[in-house]
């Protein structure tokens, strides 16, 4: 018999990585669960375990490298292994120009996207080797188009994507995929329209705001089935891809 998949999951306190700790639960994986907001934490991790499996909680700055250890220490501690880390935690701010923006602002956008990613990484990679293993970055269509007032994510998320092509060069026997989630109906995509307003481009502005207009905006749960599939079973082959949640090869992973 397998054992139970342990997953580490960073940003699971809402949107996206909410969705996925309970996909994942529902799936049978026991959980590693990250975000800053401790008690949305524990009402997520109280969803999974309704479900049947384990879930821990470590709330914190992923920006801060101590938390990614102490979710690896958990991890290790409860279970003995880890199965695939999910760096889900991602910040917008700052909207603003290159030109104009406070590069304070930009330091903390990538303390979180991408160094949160790094440290995840380097915490898990020694029990991510021994179970043969998946890291999931998830990335952006921002990480191949280039959005004005969006240079600190845009470039965040391009960065991670090439992350994700270093590391499955070093490391043979993990599987490092960068994904792409599509536009989900999340707080991020209400952040947009709320902050972007008067700041980003107008057309771009607007297109957004059509998004939700028109509906097209997907759930979370639709988008956390794929991403869910992707961190439990991706093959060793695409290890270093930037792949999207409706490539039909990541929906032929789907259960
Ligand atoms: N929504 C979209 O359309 C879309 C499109 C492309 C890519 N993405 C990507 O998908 C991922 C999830 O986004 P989302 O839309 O679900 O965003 P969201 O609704 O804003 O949720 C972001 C999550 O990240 C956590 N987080 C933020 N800063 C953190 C920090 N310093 N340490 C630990 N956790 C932190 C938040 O929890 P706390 O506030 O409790 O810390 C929350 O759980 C992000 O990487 C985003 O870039 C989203």
């Amino acid at each position: 018999m397998n054992p139970t998949p342990v997953i580490l999951l960073s940003g699971a306190s809402r949107g996206l990585g909410a969705a996925a700790a309970i996909e994942a639960a529902r799936q049978g994986a026991n959980l590693v669960l990250n975000a800053r907001s401790a008690d949305r934490l524990a009402a997520v991790a109280a969803q999974c375990r309704a479900l049947g499996g384990e879930a821990l909680t470590v709330p914190g700055d992923i920006g801060a490298p101590e938390t990614a250890r102490r979710m690896a220490q958990a991890a290790a501690d409860a279970f003995g292994r880890i199965d695939a880390v999910i760096h889900n935690a991602g910040v917008l701010p700052p909207i603003a120009p290159v030109a104009q923006a406070d590069l304070a602002a930009w330091e903390t956008n990538w303390r979180v996207n991408l160094l949160g990613a790094v440290a995840l990484l380097q915490a898990s990679l020694p029990l991510l080797r021994k179970s043969a293993g998946r890291a999931v970055l998830v990335s952006s269509g921002a990480a191949i188009h280039a959005y004005p007032t969006w240079g600190a994510y845009c470039a965040s998320k391009a960065a991670l994507n090439h992350l994700a092509a270093v590391l499955a060069a070093e490391e043979p026997a993990v599987t490092t995929v960068a994904f792409r989630p599509g536009i989900v109906d999340t707080d991020m995509q209400a952040q947009i329209r709320q902050q972007g307003a008067g700041v980003m481009p107008p057309d771009l502005h607007a297109k957004f705001l059509a998004y939700q207009r028109e509906g097209r905006l997907q759930p979370p749960e639709v988008v956390a089935r794929p991403l869910v599939a992707v961190a439990l079973r991706a093959p060793r082959a695409w290890s270093g891809e930037f792949v999207a949640y409706y490539d039909e090869k990541v929906q032929k992973l789907l259960v």
